[in-house]
């Protein structure tokens, strides 16, 4: 083996390499390390987590996942579950296109990591259900409120939380409970309206 072969392999192989006279020496260590800089992988966090078994209610139904703890409960939703309908936009709690409820109240699933679930209850918008939901479906046809669509599952998700929380809100209420949930195709009119429509027919 060539002498770059031989430096090569013994870096890999994790010894001390030769150098060019032919001698070996061992890697150095970093102050107050035992640990080889290059080969101190023991200490370090390991690249695959082991997964862990947690167990949570979906739109009603007990599930376990097993899934590395922090993964976002987004992608526990659509790849583990195949619950499409939540959306991923910006990925840090900003656009709320992944709201679901979690024991009932609007949460973004892209920032909440599934052990945060554990024993909980979750409901995406294929679970949502109640009047509020009937009335909100029914207003947002009405009104042709989705543009391309993408957010509208976390503003009808959040559009209901408001309405079984304020049954006849006003449009500073509107405009502060949907303030999270943007739309790039700009239906906020639409939206505002489908809201007050639903609360006039939920009687309020
Ligand atoms: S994807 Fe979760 S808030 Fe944007
Ligand atoms: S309808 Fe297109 S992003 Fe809201």
């Amino acid at each position: 083996m060539s002498d770059a072969g031989t430096r090569i392999a013994c870096l890999i192989a994790g010894r001390g390499q030769a150098g060019p006279g032919g001698a070996k020496h061992a890697p150095e260590l970093l102050p107050g390390s035992t640990v080889p800089p290059v080969y101190g992988v023991a200490n370090a966090a390991p690249l695959f987590p082991e997964d862990t078994m947690i167990a949570f209610s979906i739109n009603g139904k007990d599930v376990t996942v097993e899934v590395d703890a922090d993964t976002p409960l987004l992608w526990v939703l659509r790849d583990e579950l195949k619950l499409m309908g939540t959306k991923y936009g910006c990925g840090i709690a900003m656009c709320g296109a992944c709201t679901v409820y979690l024991d009932g109240n609007p949460r973004r699933s892209c920032a909440t990591p599934v052990s945060a679930v554990e024993g909980a209850k979750v409901t995406t918008i294929e679970g949502l259900s109640g009047q509020e939901a009937a009335a909100v479906y029914d207003a947002w046809v009405a009104l042709d409120v989705p543009q391309c669509g993408y957010c509208q599952s976390g503003q009808i998700m959040a559009a209901v939380a408001l309405l079984r929380e304020i049954p006849k809100p006003s449009d500073a209420d509107i405009d502060g409970a949907m303030a999270g949930n943007v739309c790039r195709c700009a239906t906020y009119v639409r939206i505002r309206a489908a809201i007050h429509q639903a609360a006039k027919a939920l009687g309020a």
